[in-house]
C-alpha cells in the first residue's frame, strides 16, 4: 500500500499524539491549527443587527471596530471612564485607588511612564501587530534580555551568593566548564558508544564553539563576552580579560537558574512596545471607533435573554439606569467579575467559570531622577533577575535612552508573593521595592528615588486579578463549556484563549466569537 502524506501522519499520531501530527500537517502545508493572523472576513455585513459589548478592553474594542466597519450596529458598555482595559499606563496625572486601598495619582514626570499591565509584545503575535500597523502606533524595541544585566541570588551559597553577578559572566562560565567537561568525557572514549567517529570530531567541533573551549585539550578559560578587567582602548590598552568562576561556585550560587539558549516562545530576547505607553494601543482602536457608541463609566448590574435578544441593565456614573437591548451579546468582562454580576448564564456557564482563576500579579514603577544604571553600571534594559520572590524581577526601562530620569520597574511579583506586598500600604510597597534595589544598586537606588506607583491587579476593582488561570482539568472541563455562546451570549477575552495575559489572547478570542456570530446571523 502506498503511504499518502495524510496517512504517514496520522500514523504519526499513533507513536506521537495530536501535537506530533499537527506539527508534520504544519510541515506539509497542510496545518489548520495556527493562531489566526488577520480578523475574520465577515463578508456580506451586520445586516443592521445589533451587538452589545460588554467591555472596551482589546477584546471589546477590537469587535467594536469589526463588527462596525462590517454594517453591524454596536454598543459598547464600559465601567471605567477610558478605554483598554489592563491596557493602561501610569504616567503624570493617572488615577487608581485599588479595593479597600489609599488612592493613588501618578506623579511621574512628564513623558515618564510604567505599564503595570501589559508591556511587551512578541513578534509572533500577529494579532496585535496587525492592529499596531493599521492604526500607526509606533513602536519600538523592548529589550527582554540583557547579558550586561545583573543576576542577584541569595539562596545559594558560597561566593556568588547574595552578590549582583553579571549575566554574562554567570552565561559564559555555566556553559564553558560545561562544554569542557562534555568534551574531556568524550576525549577520554567515556562517550564512544554514542557516536560515529565523524559524529565524535563535530560534536567536539560543537562543543569548542558553545563552550568557547581553546586548544587540543578542549580548555575553558574564559572569553571575551564574559567581560574585562581592563577594557580595551587606545595606544597601548590592550585589556585583559577577566577570569571564569570556579563551577562549584557557579553551581552554589543558583544564579545558572536564570539562563536558557533558546528563549521561550512567549518571551523572546527582544520585542516590542508601543513608544510611549501601552495605552496607545487603545488610543489606536480610538481614533477608529466613533467614540459615541461606547457608554464610559457604565456598570453592567445586570443581563437577560430570551428568545428574541439581549438586554444588559446598567447603571451610568451619575446613578442613572438603563436597559441596552441587542441582538446579540459579546461579554469580554473578565470572569472573576462576571461570576458577581446577576448575569442570567445557564447553570452550565455558571458552573464553567468557576473553573477558571485569576492571578494574583504586582508591579510597582520607581521613578529614578538619575538613569543610573545606564550611566554607572552600563545596562540598557532589560531585567535585574533574582530568587527573591517578593520582587519576582526588576526591569530597566527600554525607552528614553540615555535621558536624564527614568522609571523602572521594582518588582513584578506573582501569587502568594503578589498577594503579600499587595497587602502592605503603598508606602511599605515602595520601601520593600527600595530595600531589595539597594542590595543590587547600593548606594545608587534609594538615593535617586522619587516617586512610585504601585498596582496589585488581584485588588482592581475590573479585573480582580492579572489574567486568567486554568487548570489542566478545567481546561478539559469547563473551558470548552465557555467557548460555545449561551443562546444569545458569547464570551470572550484572554481568558478565552490559550494566549492567557496577552493582548492578542483578547483580540483572538474576540475575532473567534465575532465571526461565530456573524457565520451563525448569516446562515439565519
Ligand atoms: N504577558 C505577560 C508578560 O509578558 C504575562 O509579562
Amino acid at each position: 500500500m502506498t503511504m499518502t502524506r495524510r496517512s504517514f501522519l496520522e500514523s504519526l499520531g499513533s507513536v506521537g499524539g495530536t501535537a506530533l501530527v499537527l506539527a508534520g500537517m504544519e510541515a506539509f502545508g497542510m496545518g489548520t491549527a495556527s493562531a489566526q493572523t488577520l480578523p475574520p472576513a465577515l463578508q456580506g455585513g451586520g445586516k443592521g443587527k445589533s451587538i452589545v459589548i460588554l467591555g472596551a478592553g482589546v477584546a471589546g474594542l477590537t469587535a467594536a471596530y469589526e463588527l462596525t466597519r462590517a454594517g453591524y450596529k454596536v454598543q459598547v458598555i464600559e465601567a471605567r471612564s477610558f478605554a483598554g482595559g489592563r491596557s493602561q499606563t501610569a504616567r503624570k496625572g493617572f488615577q487608581l485607588t485599588e479595593l479597600g486601598g489609599q488612592p493613588q495619582t501618578c506623579e511621574f514626570d512628564d513623558g515618564l511612564y510604567i505599564n503595570h499591565g501589559p508591556w511587551r509584545i512578541p513578534f509572533h503575535q500577529r494579532s496585535t501587530l496587525h492592529y499596531i500597523k493599521q492604526f500607526g502606533v509606533d513602536v519600538e524595541l523592548f529589550n527582554n534580555d540583557n547579558d550586561n544585566s545583573y543576576a542577584y541570588f541569595t539562596k545559594g551559597s558560597g561566593p556568588l551568593a547574595g552578590k549582583r553577578v553579571r549575566k554574562r559572566e554567570i552565561a559564559a562560565d555555566a556553559r564553558g566548564h560545561a562544554a569542557e567537561l562534555l568534551a574531556k568525557a568524550v576525549q577520554s572514549k567515556a562517550l564512544d558508544q554514542q557516536f560515529t567517529a565523524d559524529d565524535k570530531e563535530l560534536f567536539l567541533s560543537y562543543l569548542d564553539s558553545e563552550g568557547y573551549l581553546k586548544g587540543a585539550a578542549h580548555d575553558y578559560s574564559g572569553t571575551d563576552g564574559r567581560g574585562w578587567i581592563v577594557k580595551p582602548g587606545a595606544g597601548l590598552i590592550a585589556g585583559e580579560e577577566a577570569k571564569p568562576y570556579a563551577l562549584t561556585d557557579v553551581l552554589h550560587s543558583n544564579a545558572w537558574k536564570v539562563l536558557s539558549s533558546v528563549s521561550e516562545w512567549d518571551q523572546q530576547r527582544t520585542m516590542f512596545q508601543p513608544k510611549g505607553g501601552m495605552y496607545m494601543i487603545p488610543t489606536g482602536f480610538m481614533k477608529h471607533i466613533d467614540p459615541k457608541l461606547i457608554r464610559f463609566s457604565t456598570v453592567v448590574e445586570k443581563i437577560r435573554q430570551d428568545g428574541g435578544g439581549v438586554e444588559v441593565s446598567v447603571v451610568d456614573g451619575k446613578g442613572q439606569r438603563s436597559v441596552v437591548k441587542g441582538d446579540y451579546c459579546l461579554c469580554t468582562i473578565p470572569l472573576s467579575v462576571l461570576k458577581s454580576i446577576d448575569n442570567g448564564l445557564s447553570a452550565a456557564h455558571k458552573s464553567a467559570m468557576n473553573g477558571v482563576a485569576y492571578a494574583p500579579v504586582g508591579k510597582i514603577g520607581l521613578q529614578m531622577k538619575r538613569r543610573f544604571w545606564e550611566e554607572d553600571e552600563w545596562i540598557y534594559g532589560g531585567h535585574v533577575y533574582t530568587d527573591d520572590a517578593d520582587i519576582g524581577s526588576v526591569s530597566l526601562p527600554s525607552t528614553g535612552w540615555m535621558g536624564r530620569k527614568g522609571v523602572l520597574l521594582g518588582y513584578y511579583n506573582f501569587a502568594a508573593n503578589a498577594a503579600k506586598v499587595s497587602a502592605l500600604s503603598l508606602q511599605d510597597r515602595t520601601r520593600h521595592a527600595l530595600a531589595f534595589g539597594q542590595k543590587v544598586f547600593p548606594g545608587q537606588y534609594a538615593e535617586n528615588f522619587e516617586t512610585a506607583f504601585s498596582v496589585a491587579w488581584h485588588r482592581v476593582q475590573y479585573n480582580l486579578g492579572g489574567w486568567g488561570v486554568w487548570s489542566e482539568e478545567a481546561r478539559a472541563r469547563d473551558y470548552p463549556v465557555l467557548l460555545q455562546p449561551d443562546n444569545r451570549i458569547y464570551l470572550a477575552g484572554e481568558h478565552l484563549s490559550h494566549l492567557g495575559g496577552w493582548q492578542a489572547g483578547g483580540i483572538e478570542s474576540a475575532w473567534m466569537q465575532i465571526d461565530a456570530i456573524h457565520k451563525r446571523m448569516s446562515a439565519a
